[in-house]
């Protein structure tokens, strides 16, 4: 694609970036903020057409924090849901009548009679008007003044899945597959997920006097791209938002980094070449052509846009040489430094020759999933390794895996007893596995659950040689609530991670840093760390402690990002997969398998294999594998 036809690639709706996704949810609660109190001040009801999900929550919150600290009033705010998943009820954990009044009716004065969210209780031969009624009444109401929207992986806005029509009204649709992976961590598994919903249509949210649509972090890049450039098609329903005239898309930086002027800005402009985005423009150009660094004359650069980086190196040549031995120095199979090296162009410090490190891993098992070759060539290189298993990870074990242990566990007590033990408390327990799916699993089976991922993961640890004492649980509050959704990240669970790091005044910390769930246990794990490092920043020890990013089980570094990469033998990869097998109850079927349906060990290989391949197509050596990771600057 050269700048000559980058016209075909404009942007369509107009965007507004913010840095992160609480910043530009305090600007949406403040423009809905101002459409209600402009209509207040007329005297008028503000009809809002509002979403749920994950993106909208903290828009919500604001909104709240508005009606409790700054007296914003919903007394004359109608609302309007989006959708409903069907069959659902009311009280239900996944849905969105419950959503919505626990993220905002329940904590703002909005009458209740003001309240629509489509109902997932109707009789399924009166769905029909049903639906017809709930068109009525946003008519009846005076239509929408504004419509609030988030956006699936499919470009579903509501649930108008590809194959909506852009005059589509309120109905009862089917779920596209993707949409219901994506659902199926809120419920439990896939299995569990409706393949049906009621949801406005495409029609009903084109009639909104303004949109708002908002997409936060990583995940959302490659629809955002589609619908920010992409050609309007029924394919992708988010498209049709271009054919509106006063639609805004807010977005985090995460969320736009497919974009053109983002991923490949000499595409479309001059640019300030600085080191990190030549490095990102020849690795593309090198994908682009199919030719390794070495290989890249100045025709390919010209080709495609980058000509002036040419000029600002003198040559190809010079340019080539230049990248070739940067990639090249992020390579090492010493991830905790060489000793007695020339370390000056190492990613790691030679000294101290053994160091001390934490890994932090977010549940019991991202450590060798992830890292888990970098992790066991940390032990044999004869580093002090410690592993924190930031959450205990219970919701994710089944229950018919949990309830396995539990009667394993009386059997066994039984048996050591010569069958005189009192089985009372068993039985209570094995009781507790009739709980309500629609609530929260009780904690006597959490408790089985915890304990059958420390088994897991200690398993782990000692196959790959550390000690118990090295090994800790934090076992973080702000997971335990027993449901998908978790708390917000408290002091508490920041000072837990602060401990650790001064007990163990370590010299290296990874950590995983995924990014492309904003509102994911990954990302609270790496909140908490990051707070804790800023407690921690003044001990002398954290002068000579550095932090290295992983990423974990959903994607990986670009090559261009990676800072130190770890290859790997077909032996090692061998025992990390051997480790990862460990997590027994995270294998063969599990409870939140993501969008992915490759087991966890397919997806690692995979992963470090393809990273590999990268390398190789470069022109580096040709490596089983490699794991990759990023530093953090504190
Ligand atoms: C929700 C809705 C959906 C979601 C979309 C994104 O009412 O209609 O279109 O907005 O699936 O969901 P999250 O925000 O969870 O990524």
């Amino acid at each position: 694609m050269t700048k000559e036809n980058y016209q075909e690639l404009a942007e369509r709706i107009r965007t507004r970036v913010y840095q992160g996704s609480e910043e530009a949810s305090i600007a949406i609660a403040n423009r809905i903020s101002d459409i209600i109190k402009a209509k207040a001040g007329k005297g008028k009801k503000c009809i809002l057409g509002l979403a749920t999900g994950s993106s909208p929550k903290e828009v919500y919150k604001e909104l709240t924090r508005l009606h409790r600290v700054e007296g914003l009033s919903f007394r004359n705010v109608v609302t309007f849901n989006l959708d409903e998943y069907y069959p659902m009820k009311p009280n239900a954990l996944q849905s969105y009548w419950r959503f919505m009044h626990e993220q905002l009716f329940d904590h703002v004065d909005i009458p209740a009679e003001n309240i629509h969210v489509p109902s997932g209780t109707i009789e399924i031969d009166e769905t029909r008007s049903y639906c017809d009624g709930y068109e009525k009444a946003i008519q009846e109401a005076g239509g929408l003044d504004l419509q609030l929207l988030g956006i699936g992986r499919t470009g579903h806005i509501g649930f108008n899945e590809p194959g909506s029509g852009a005059n589509s009204q309120t109905r009862l649709i089917t779920l596209d597959n993707l949409t219901r992976i994506d659902a199926a961590k809120d419920f439990f598994g896939l299995e569990h997920v409706p393949k049906k919903a009621i949801t406005m249509g495409v029609g009903t949210i084109l009639n909104a006097k303004e949109i708002i649509l908002m997409a936060w972090g990583e995940g959302k890049a490659p629809i955002i791209k589609e619908t920010l450039e992409g050609r309007i098609t029924d394919q992708v329903p988010a498209t049709y938002l271009q054919t509106h005239p006063n639609c805004t898309l807010y977005l985090d930086e995460e969320a736009t980094s497919e974009l053109t002027r983002i991923k490949t800005p000499w595409l479309v402009d001059r640019c300030e070449w600085d080191g990190s985005l030549a490095k990102k423009a020849v690795v593309w150009l090198c994908q682009r052509t199919g030719k390794s660094i070495l290989k890249l004359t100045d025709r390919d650069y010209n080709d495609h846009g980058m000509g002036d980086l040419v000029s600002k190196h003198g040559s190809s040549y010079e340019l080539n040489i230049h990248l070739f031995n940067q990639i090249q120095n992020t390579i090492t199979g010493w991830p905790g430094g060489k000793p007695n090296a020339d370390d000056s162009r190492r990613p790691e410090r030679a000294m101290p020759e053994k160091k001390r490190v934490i890994i932090f891993s977010p549940h019991p098992d991202d450590d060798v999933i992830s890292m888990g070759g970098t992790f066991l060539r940390l032990v044999d290189q004869g580093h002090e390794v410690h592993v924190a298993y930031q959450t205990s990870g219970n919701i994710a074990v089944a229950d018919h895996e949990a309830f396995r242990f539990a009667e394993f566990a009386k059997s066994y007590h039984q048996y050591l007893s010569n069958g005189s033990a009192q089985n009372e408390l068993y039985d209570n327990a094995l009781a507790q596995f009739n709980y309500d799916p629609d609530d929260v699993t009780p904690i006597e089976i959490r408790k089985i659950k915890a304990l059958i991922r420390r088994g897991e993961a200690i398993s782990a640890c000692r196959y790959f040689g550390i000690p118990g004492r090295q090994v800790h649980y934090l076992d973080l509050p702000f997971y335990e609530t027993g449901k998908v959704e978790k708390n917000p990240l408290g002091d508490g669970d920041i000072q837990i991670v602060a401990d650790l790091i001064k007990e163990v005044k370590p010299h290296q910390i990874y950590a995983a840093g995924d990014l492309a769930d904003p509102h994911g246990t990954h990302e609270v794990c790496l909140r908490a760390i990051f707070l804790a490092i800023d407690q921690t920043r003044n001990e002398p020890f954290m002068k000579d402690c550095w932090v290295w990013l992983y990423r974990g089980a959903w994607h990986e570094y670009s090559i261009d990002e990676i800072e130190m990469a770890v290859p790997l033998s077909p032996d090692e990869l061998m025992k990390k997969k051997l480790a990862i097998w460990r997590h027994q109850s995270q294998k063969d079927g599990v409870v939140f398998q993501g969008q992915d349906s490759r087991e966890f060990w397919q997806r690692a290989e995979d992963r470090n294999k393809q990273t590999a391949k990268l390398y190789d197509q470069l022109g580096f050596a040709d490596y089983e594998a490699i794991e990759a990771f990023r530093r953090y600057n504190y």
